[in-house]
């Protein structure tokens, strides 16, 4: 870093934000592979949490390659770069005292790691939505599955490019025969559990 830059301390504080808004702020980390469900949970947790009166943002793998991160494509620095500046944005809206749901594949360990270590102990929730790769195929809903198959993509997650599951993740969803509902719920009394939400 340029020894000229330097950082400035604000006057708002996190407690104080905290306080304003009524709750605390984090960051929930949704893994898995494609097709796995996370947007899908991540969306309908983020509406009942916003119905709660909670202060929340969606970031999504599909919306912020239009902007933040266009351009970027799957190689394994690509996907690098696109969760380095997903892990700064979210950490400057955590920092603003947002809980922020960030839904991507995100399938090497290392760069969630990496993510996992802007934040404090406690304010980082990675949440593995672990569904079997023969169910997300067959599910398909974008029908990139079976361009992978046919080699019209390459480098697809679990097709033709690795996914690493989570070792020890705050929290793992089986999402195989489990409704939206359930994971939502199973989330809250996570979080509840976690003191994250009252
Ligand atoms: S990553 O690995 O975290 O940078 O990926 P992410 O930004 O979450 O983008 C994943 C979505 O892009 C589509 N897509 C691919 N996924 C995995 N591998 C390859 N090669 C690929 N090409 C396109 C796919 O629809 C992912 O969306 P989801 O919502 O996860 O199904």
């Amino acid at each position: 870093m340029n020894k000229d830059i330097v950082w400035h301390e604000h006057a708002i504080d996190k407690a104080a934000r905290a306080e304003q808004k009524g709750h605390k702020a984090f960051l929930l980390w949704f893994t898995g592979l494609s097709g796995s469900g996370k947007s899908t949970i991540a969306g309908a947790l983020e509406q009942e949490l916003f119905r709660r009166g909670v202060h929340t943002y969606l970031l999504d793998g599909d919306n912020v390659r239009h902007g933040l991160c266009k351009g970027l494509g799957f190689s394994t620095e690509d996907r690098q770069e696109n969760l380095r500046r997903v892990g700064e944005a979210a950490k400057l809206m955590v920092d603003a005292g947002l809980v922020v749901l960030a839904a991507f594949v995100s399938p090497y360990r290392a760069d969630r790691d990496a993510i996992r270590a802007l934040f404090p102990q406690g304010e980082f929730v990675e949440v593995f939505v672990d569904t079997p790769l023969a169910e997300c195929e067959q599910r398909d809903p974008k029908g990139l599955y079976k361009k992978a198959r046919a080699g019209e993509i390459k480098h697809f997650t679990g097709i033709d490019d690795p996914y690493e599951a989570p070792a020890q993740p705050e929290v793992h969803i089986h999402n195989h025969g489990r409704s939206v509902d359930e994971a939502v719920a199973e989330l809250l009394t996570q979080l509840q559990a976690r003191g994250l939400l009252s």
